[in-house]
């Protein structure tokens, strides 16, 4: 009777923490891209919309978002917009984005990273300030941008002309660095990669800038604590980059762009996560949606089954504690003490046998 009993118990242990474990890796809260390359083959604008002055270029290997003549400007938009706090109870959205893109040498605007809330408009553009600038004078929806700025504009309080910046709801920085300081000239023409990411559960964001095949650096080139989902009211937001010459003839290129959103788990949000193991999803790697689905399916059986095994492990463990250590119970010393009685026995054998050995001397 007693080991079937455990054996039951042990299964549904076992199934229980196979099905809480890994119901929560198979909801697909993680919307996600990635393009290397922007042609008819690579499929993009089912996920990427361009606005402005925006094209692609011919083989479809790079965007070029302004056009090289005065009050340019243009703008590459993640067609979904994107909740940064969802559910009830509430799970808070990090992310990770990574593109690599180019200035050329003018001292045009620069590019920018922004976040729109649903409402500001996305088609209304002009030539200055990133392609902002009408929607930032009716100062109805405030935006959240990430600027590359190559130009001083003393209006903006701008450090140079070669600086990157954080600004909360207009374009005056919150917080500025000059990109000079870590050898980088962001217009110099040479491609350069840029990694952001933002966290829910530690409110901040980080900014990570190198020239293409340079290595992700460890440490950011600018970080700034904030709440994303306070700032934007639980508005959902759209996200892109955004360019303008303002007047100058500089062109922006972008030549990849991936991005990823995940959501935390309301009982994660105590926990400390790691930013690196996350922000390595963000490489330029494109994503296949399905085989993710799989890929996610796979990881939350081999997980589940893992945990399984783990609740097996610990059910045996007690198992065993609590089972062969019965002896000491009442009922299990009447099994156990014939056996002493024949180690008694042999132990007067052996003593006969000594004795009669000493008999024999
Ligand atoms: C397109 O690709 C061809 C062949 O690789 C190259 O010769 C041409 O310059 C490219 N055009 C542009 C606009 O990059
Ligand atoms: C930016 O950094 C460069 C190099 O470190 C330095 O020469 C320049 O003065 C700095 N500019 C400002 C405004 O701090
Ligand atoms: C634009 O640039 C030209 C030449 O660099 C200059 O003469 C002109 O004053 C500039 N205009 C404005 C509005 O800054």
């Amino acid at each position: 009777m007693a080991p079937n009993h455990h054996i039951r118990y042990l299964l549904t242990f076992s199934f229980l923490a196979l099905f809480f474990l890994a119901v929560p890796l198979l909801v697909d809260s993680s919307p996600s891209f990635g393009f290397q390359k922007f042609d008819k083959g690579s499929n993009f604008e089912s996920q990427i919309a361009l606005y402005g002055d925006t094209k692609v270029d011919e083989n479809g290997s790079y965007v070029q978002i302004t056009g090289s003549w005065n009050l340019s400007a243009g703008r590459v938009m993640y067609r979904k917009p994107i909740k940064l706090v969802e559910g009830n109870p509430r799970r808070k959205a990090s992310f990770g984005t990574y593109f690599s893109f180019s200035l050329s040498p003018e001292d045009g605007d620069g590019l920018a990273f922004v976040m729109l809330p649903v409402g500001f408009s996305l088609d209304g553009y002009d030539g200055t300030l990133f392609g902002l600038s009408n929607e930032l004078a009716e100062k109805k929806n405030r935006p959240f941008v990430i600027e590359f700025d190559t130009k001083i504009d003393a209006k903006y309080g701008d450090l140079n002309g070669n600086h990157v910046g954080i600004d909360v709801g207009s374009l005056v920085s919150v917080k500025v660095t000059n990109a000079s300081d870590v050898k980088l000239v962001l217009n110099s023409g040479e491609k350069l990669q840029c990694w952001i990411d933002y966290e829910a559960t530690s409110k901040r964001i980080e900014v990570r800038l190198s020239k293409l095949g340079k290595k992700r650096p460890s440490d950011p080139l600018i970080s700034y604590p904030i709440d994303l989902s306070e700032m934007f009211k639980n508005k959902p937001v759209f996200l892109g980059l955004s360019s303008s010459t303002a007047n100058s003839t500089q062109i922006c290129n972008l030549y990849s762009w991936s991005f990823k959103l995940r959501q935390v788990p309301y009982w994660m949000h105590s926990q400390p996560l790691d930013p690196e193991a996350f922000t390595k999803d963000a490489e330029p790697v494109a994503l296949h949606k399905r085989s993710d689905c799989i890929l996610r399916v796979l990881t939350a059986l081999i997980f589940g089954t893992g945990c399984g095994a783990l609740g097996a492990f610990i059910a045996l463990f007690v198992w065993t504690v609590f089972v062969t250590k019965r002896p000491v119970a009442p009922e299990e010393y009447v099994v156990t003490r014939p056996v002493n009685y024949e180690y008694d026995k042999v132990k007067v054998l052996v003593v006969e046998k000594s004795a009669k050995d000493d008999d024999r001397k």
